[in-house]
């Protein structure tokens, strides 16, 4: 395994198969390392009444008074460490969104910690240790807690950054009140570029269900998905793309030498973008009349990007195979009245339990028979790679996500390595599906 791969081991970590593509477990604790630099940040939550624009309005609880709250730019390898300060009157946690924390930083209430009582405060500690797009948010109540406005962005910038992009800029999709806005904002949001510079729009879905939506105005790259890079992406024209709750998308693009290029969006079920558009980058007008067609084949990343050899994707033996049916039946789940959502016809408590080994590498198989929605399957503590989606392997990139989107009639196999001891959550990002009995377990004896 590669030195420069590893990270601090008084965290747990470990040098693992992942890293060294020869399938065989390096099971060495490391000797500590130290932290490029330490981050310190401290997010109080707290109420707030935030407006949205077009005299909308409504009270939140927020992170230092703002939804999303702060956007936190770290370094890879840098410690990050966050005191949390509740200065709501009920318990929150912060999870941190597909960042592969140790588990004592996970978040979860009643898994990994206790929720932080009102007037207490909590300190997470972890290690960036991949460069990408990222997200927190409460994972007390998730449902209405984020929904109310517990959550923001987290920016791993890469170590020894090569070709940077001249404008970065990361932007959180939100429902308020039934208002979609992106940071917060409903209207147009600016963003200023010069002719021939490059753009990265960082697009996090802090919503339960999908949008759609594209840019116009000069063709795009699709460059990571959930934070990791897709290899070698290839320009789109205004090709819807669909982005699930909890997932990241990030696009670049060069400015053309004139006129704006527009970010579109569509709540899912609508039939056209909005009119207005969600981000305008650079100079002058858009004129809606040039509103693509949402009717045209999607962004598929099973085809998406050139192939390159893959740690996961080159393995044909797995130490174990897991099946999950994604459900819904009628009744009662953890005593909330509402439909019940299912993982092999179970919910939570009762949903199965998958017990890994360190160093074991572990295939999922997800499938949505059942016309239950559309589930957004998101793994704590790990990045799963995609094997197949619907029986056929990729013919494109790599895909490495910690939240992917079963559709109904849809089915994937993905697989990760066990590389991250502790009490795992596997749940839909559906908040509500996950409210409602969408979760089930991954424990390391
Ligand atoms: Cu972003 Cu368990 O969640
Ligand atoms: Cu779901």
């Amino acid at each position: 395994c590669n030195m420069k791969e590893m990270n601090m081991s008084d965290m747990g970590s470990m040098c693992q198969a992942g890293n060294s593509g020869s399938g065989t477990p390096i099971d060495t604790l490391q000797a500590p390392q130290t932290a490029a630099h330490i981050d310190t940040f401290t997010l109080t939550a707290q109420p707030a009444h935030l407006s949205f624009g077009l005299g909308n309005a409504s009270d939140a609880w927020t992170f230092n008074g703002t939804s999303p709250g702060p956007t936190l730019h770290v370094r890879r390898g840098d410690l990050v460490i966050v005191h949390l300060v509740n200065r709501l009157s009920f318990g929150v946690t912060i999870h941190w969104h597909g960042i592969t924390v140790p588990n004592s930083a996970d978040g979860v209430a009643g898994v990994t910690q206790d929720a932080v009582k009102p007037g207490q405060t909590y300190t997470y500690r972890f290690l960036a240790k991949d460069a990408g797009t990222y997200w927190y948010h409460s994972h007390q109540e998730s449902f209405e807690q984020t929904g109310h406005g517990l959550y923001g962005m987290v920016i791993v910038d890469p170590a020894m950054p090569i070709a940077h992009d001249n404008v970065d800029t990361a932007l959180a999709l939100h429902t308020w009140n039934s208002i979609p806005t992106l940071n917060g904002a409903m209207g147009t949001v600016h963003v200023s570029a010069q002719p021939g510079q490059w753009v990265r729009l960082r697009l996090v879905n802090a919503d339960n269900y999908p949008y759609h939506l594209t840019l116009v105005g000069t063709p795009f790259l699709v460059a990571a998905l959930d934070g990791h890079d897709l290899n070698e992406p290839t320009p789109l024209t205004a090709v819807p793309l669909s982005i699930d709750g909890g997932q990241r998308y990030d696009l670049r693009f060069r400015m053309p030498e004139s006129g704006p290029v527009a970010l579109l969006i569509a709540k899912d079920g609508d039939r056209e973008y909005a009119k207005t558009p969600a981000v305008l980058v650079g100079q002058g007008q858009f004129v809606s009349s040039a509103l693509p067609s949402l009717n045209q084949n999607e962004f598929n990343f099973a085809t998406y990007g050139q192939p390159r050899t893959d740690p996961i994707t080159l393995q044909s033996h797995f130490d174990a195979t897991y099946s999950i049916s994604l459900g819904f039946t009628l009744g009662f789940s953890n005593a909330r009245p509402g439909p019940v959502f299912t993982l092999n016809g179970k919910s939570f408590p009762d949903s199965p339990e998958i017990v890994v080994k360190l160093g074991q590498l572990i295939r999922l198989h997800f499938e949505n028979d059942a016309d239950s929605g559309i589930h957004p399957m998101h793994l704590h503590g790990h990045t799963f790679t995609i094997l197949t989606k619907n029986g056929r392997g990729l013919t494109g990139s790599p895909v490495h996500l910690d939240t992917i989107s079963v559709r109904p009639h849809e089915s994937y196999d993905v697989a990760f390595y066990a590389d991250n001891p502790g009490l795992w959550m596997l749940h839909c990002h559906n908040l509500y599906h996950a409210n409602h009995g969408m979760d089930m377990m991954i424990v390391y004896p």
